[in-house]
């Protein structure tokens, strides 16, 4: 596996750092509140468990499953639910955590669907954010890193389902995607 990577975008030591501070911003704007954290599946898995890990509020976990259509490294812009929560969101501080934003079309999907239920309260905190890719206006509130237009894996971003469980953001060697 470790042989398919070109190089380290992002260290898992600055993932960690920057995940603490993105942990103090949520404190420090939900003080007093309880967080209904929704992981999406399966890309945030990593990141979610490492930022809930640093959030000293009462959160609740929820975790719900999103497909676009098509494999390969572009989203076809078709969003589904694959697997839903089944816990009612009026009135709760709904937050949801994702891996990445590339095009938006997944996560203004997602948010319009959710916000449809009623929450409180609503936002979107990815670990990495592509703006160039941007092909639907969205704009995530908590984002851990802004990067260029480079397809990456790792910290729980897949190519093919594989590369999740590296520790560290990656860049893969061209003639992977060619195999
Ligand atoms: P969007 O709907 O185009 O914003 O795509 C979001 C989804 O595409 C993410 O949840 C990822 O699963 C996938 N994705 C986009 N860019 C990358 C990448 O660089 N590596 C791995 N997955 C990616
Ligand atoms: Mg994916």
């Amino acid at each position: 596996m470790i042989n398919d990577i070109e190089s380290v975008l992002i260290p898992e030591e600055k993932i960690r750092a920057r995940i603490k501070e993105m942990a103090k911003q949520i404190e420090n704007d939900y003080k007093g509140k309880t967080i209904t954290v929704i992981c999406i599946l399966r890309g945030a898995s990593v990141f979610f468990c490492d930022l809930v890990r640093e959030i000293n509020l009462d959160v609740r976990f929820e975790f719900m499953s999103v497909s676009s259509y098509g494999a390969g490294t572009t989203s076809s812009g078709e969003v589904r639910i694959v697997k839903d929560i089944n816990t009612p969101l009026n009135g709760k501080d709904v937050l949801i955590v994702e891996d990445i934003i590339d095009s938006g079309s997944t996560l203004s999907f997602l948010k319009k669907i959710l916000e449809q239920r009623g929450p409180a309260s609503i936002k979107v905190c990815t670990l990495l954010d592509k703006p160039s890719r941007r092909k639907v206006d969205f704009k995530g509130d908590y984002v851990g890193f802004e990067i260029e237009d480079k397809f990456v894996v790792g910290c729980g971003l897949d190519y093919a389902e594989k590369y999740r469980n590296l520790r560290d953001v990656c860049i893969l060697k061209p003639e992977v995607y060619t195999k």
